[in-house]
């Protein structure tokens, strides 16, 4: 699955938001202090928070799909 940018500004993928959240990340300041993201123009702050969310989901494995 390809990585896709969410701060153009800052080179900041959704994959390195899943990693900054699996390594503690849990608020859109701990990202911008971790990667930049968000921290220039701040247009993709939104969308930075939402790949927060969808990223603590991927991490409690909630997200995973379910084999029957
Ligand atoms: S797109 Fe993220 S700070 Fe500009």
């Amino acid at each position: 699955m390809r990585a896709v940018y969410v701060c153009v500004c800052n080179g900041v993928t959704d994959r390195d938001i899943q990693r900054a959240v699996d390594e503690g990340c849990d608020s859109l300041e701990s990202l911008a202090s971790r990667t930049g993201c968000g921290s220039t123009c701040g247009c993709c702050r939104e969308y930075a928070a939402e790949a927060i969310t969808q990223a603590r989901t991927q991490s409690r494995g909630l997200g995973l799909p379910i084999a029957a």
